[in-house]
């Protein structure tokens, strides 16, 4: 068994309650059904900015009536304190994911996206402080590593950031660091690098790359690769999140604690491969779909040239084991999304 099945175990013996923010988007949708089908009691907060209502009537099909029961959700802005003090009042664990993503999001509008990322990042520290969680777990990101040359990413070892966004990723990190100096606060941060799966919204002029080439070759329309499609990113599927955010919560190891962790796989992609792995994923799923090379254009400013993640203080400290190779996460999005979107 491993360290993750252990401790799902032994949550569902004595469930905890659980506070997700940013739970009508992607991760904070999947982190709701991992809890729920565990037997645990969640809060949900999310303003429905980026996420959707359809995230969460999704896990409700998903789950049973009983373990639907034990969901409260919170539709508020974590840019009000007093909305964050009411989400975190006797909750045990938060995971904190929401957000404005995307690093274009923020060189066209830096103001709103410091407005959520920082200012509501600081508020949900404040009123998880205030209600002696046991841990606050917060998505952290791989932007952070910023202008640094180093391959694979180690976590100590930074650069200067290289967008908007990447700065507030950077300021939660040192926010959490302060907190637990001058409070004495439990923070774990999740460095995620390109996260991927079921209910990734392939909408938008900020939808991450994958889902939006999926809904393109599906769509028979060009796929754009900004730059020459060496680019390369280490993309982690979905699971492999579930499981840090809960070994990160539930870590009885001193050590692990007030620490930041790489999620990933520690396997780079270029942006080409990827591109035809998603072709032929397809295609083995709809024979009658039209193959087509991808268009390359200019290389897209604020974008890391290479990424990949040294995992293994993770999976010494936490003892994480990335159940999916990102083959295998492929699989399991591509029969998701050719389902969700031939809807
Ligand atoms: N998906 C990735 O590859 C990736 C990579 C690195 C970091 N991250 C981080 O992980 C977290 C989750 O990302 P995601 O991909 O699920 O994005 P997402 O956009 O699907 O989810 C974010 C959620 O937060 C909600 N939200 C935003 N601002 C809010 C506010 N002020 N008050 C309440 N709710 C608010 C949105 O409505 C949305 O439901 C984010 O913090 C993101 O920066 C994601």
């Amino acid at each position: 068994m491993s360290v993750y099945e252990e401790q799902l175990e032994q949550l569902k013996q004595t469930p905890k309650t659980w506070l997700i923010t940013g739970v009508a988007g992607f991760i904070g949708s999947n982190l709701l059904e991992t809890l729920l089908v565990s037997e645990q009691k969640v809060i949900g907060l999310d303003n429905f900015s980026t996420g959707h209502q359809h995230n969460l009537d999704q896990v409700r099909e998903l789950v049973s009536e009983s373990q639907w029961d034990s969901f409260n959700f919170i539709e508020g802005d974590m840019r009000d304190l007093k909305t964050c003090e009411a989400a975190c009042e006797n909750v045990d664990y938060v995971l904190h994911q929401a957000a404005l993503g995307s690093v274009p999001r923020s060189i066209e509008d830096p103001i709103t996206t410091n407005e959520n990322n920082i200012s509501g990042f600081l508020n949900m520290l404040v009123a998880a402080k205030n209600a002696e969680v046991s841990r606050f777990v917060y998505a952290a990101s791989s932007s952070t590593y910023g202008d640094h040359p180093d391959l694979p990413k180690v976590e100590d070892k930074i650069g200067s950031p290289l967008s908007p966004y990447a700065v507030t990723k950077l300021v939660n990190e040192l926010y959490a660091e302060v907190f637990a100096k001058t409070y004495g606060f439990k923070a774990i941060g999740l460095r995620y690098f390109n996260i991927f799966g079921q209910r990734q919204d392939p909408k938008g002029a900020y939808a991450a790359v994958i889902p939006k080439w999926v809904a393109s070759i599906l769509e028979n329309e060009a796929v754009y690769i900004n730059g020459d499609g060496e680019t390369s990113r280490d993309f982690c599927y979905i699971e492999n999140v579930m499981q840090m955010n809960i070994l990160a919560a539930t870590t009885q190891n001193p050590e692990a604690a007030n620490q930041v962790y790489n999620v990933a796989l520690n396997h780079r992609t270029t942006l080409t491969e990827l591109y035809y792995f998603i072709q032929d994923k397809l295609k083995a799923r709809i024979p009658e779909l039209t193959e087509n090379e991808p268009v390359y254009r200019d290389f897209r400013a604020g974008d890391v040239r290479h990424s990949q993640a040294d995992i293994s203080k993770a999976q010494k400290l936490l003892g994480y084991q990335p159940t999916h190779v990102i083959d295998a996460g492929l699989e399991e999005a591509m029969d998701w999304y050719v389902n969700d979107l031939k809807k």
